[in-house]
């Protein structure tokens, strides 16, 4: 959302206290009035805004430092250390808990100060998203048994689940509530995909015949998020709220008529703007649905929002979509470019990836262009 000045300053101040807490380690001990300042400033602030918010989190996407979902530039020279000493250790992603004590923020921030914190650990309130090795020659990234193994099982698995997204998409094809519940067991099925490290790339869905459009696209834009997501060192706690984000970005498209929906070729302008009103009816109607994370409201509302401000509905200037609304504007035309349908023929992973590298920065968030592009050349087998 468009962060406000004061919103941008108290981040800016929380960055600056951690960044000046480890430093200070690094001059002074830990029990010198100059450090046990440093650290209590620091402290303050992370607990005031992990307590007001429940959590907070601070994410690096290249240089950038996302915080609870605000990009901050690395203009100012504490931001720029604090990504630093974060990157040295491949922390790409930490989230403060409410309920964090002194006492962890300073074993995290003393850890950063020693330069040895290779295995810094997450505590109870400070989790910790690292730099995952990525494997970017098959030779080098062999699949063993076991893991051959997992992935079956987990397929099967995913299987079961099918009729119920089958469900989920024929609700929104033929206008009808659909089982939420329905919602929360195919991503938990993801999820627990992701816990057992099974390459979740490898389980795009290709179009069958007969199969609905929507069905294999809401599973794929849940995948592919989900991967970003993980990717970019989002807490496992997190990939749920994102997977439940991704599958319903499009469950607006319960209120739009199914001949305009399915209608082969080019829409007129009025169909078009039919269908550009599924973001609007699509986050009012997941908002009345209490048991759905509030993201789901903004994947819903911002997925066709474009980096630039461009595309639908309309916003105000300064108006930032959600970090993972960006993510699912990726994923949403990766999956689109990439499916066959009546009237169209999908294209090569390599011509799509020629379209992201065209708009990223006008119609995709640069960085994560760069992330996801990454993420679909380390498939071992090569998407194609
Ligand atoms: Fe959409
Ligand atoms: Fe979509």
């Amino acid at each position: 959302m468009t962060p406000t000045l004061n919103e941008q300053n108290e981040i800016g101040q929380l960055v600056a206290g951690l960044s000046a807490a480890i430093s200070g380690m690094r001059l002074y001990a830990e029990k010198h009035p100059k450090t046990v300042a440093l650290l209590d400033q620091a402290y303050a602030g992370i607990a005031q805004r992990a307590t007001s918010r429940e959590k907070t989190t601070a994410m690096i996407v290249d240089d950038e430092l996302l915080w609870d979902g605000t990009a901050l530039k690395g203009k100012v020279s504490q931001l720029t250390s604090f990504v630093k000493e974060l990157r040295a250790v491949g922390i790409e992603s930490i989230c403060f808990h409410k309920g964090i004590t002194r006492s962890e923020i300073t074993d995290f921030l003393k850890t950063l100060a020693s330069n040895q914190a290779d295995s810094l650990p997450s505590s109870a309130h400070v989790k910790l998203g690292k730099l995952r090795l990525s494997c970017k020659e098959p030779d080098l990234c062999p699949i063993g048994e076991a893991d051959q193994q997992r992935v079956a099982a987990f397929l099967a698995l995913r299987d079961k689940k099918y009729p119920q997204v089958r469900e989920i998409s024929h609700g929104i094809s033929r206008h009808r509530n659909f089982e939420i519940k329905g919602v929360e067991d195919v991503v938990t099925t993801f999820v627990r995909g992701f816990a057992e490290n099974i390459n979740p790339i490898r389980l795009l869905i290709q179009m069958k015949v007969g199969d609905e459009y929507t069905y294999t696209h809401m599973v794929n834009v849940c995948i592919l998020t989900m991967s970003q997501a993980e990717s970019l060192g989002f807490p496992a706690e997190y990939l749920f709220q994102i997977g439940v984000a991704a599958i319903l970005h499009d469950a607006g498209k319960l209120f739009i008529p199914a001949e305009i929906l399915n209608k082969p070729g080019k829409l007129t302008n009025e169909e078009r703007l039919i269908v550009e009103t599924h973001s609007l009816r699509g986050a009012s109607y997941i908002l009345k649905h209490d048991a759905l994370p509030k993201l789901a409201v903004l994947g819903a509302l911002e997925h066709h929002i474009k980096y630039d401000g461009t595309g639908y509905p309309a916003i105000p200037t300064s108006y930032q979509p959600n970090i993972i609304s960006q993510m699912i504007a990726i994923s949403d035309v990766f999956d689109a470019m990439r499916t066959r349908r009546s009237y169209k023929e999908p294209k090569p992973v390599k011509d799509i990836a020629a379209v992201l590298l065209k708009e990223k920065g006008s119609a995709y968030h640069p960085q994560l262009v760069d992330n996801f592009l990454k993420l679909i050349q380390e498939e071992p087998n090569g998407l194609r």
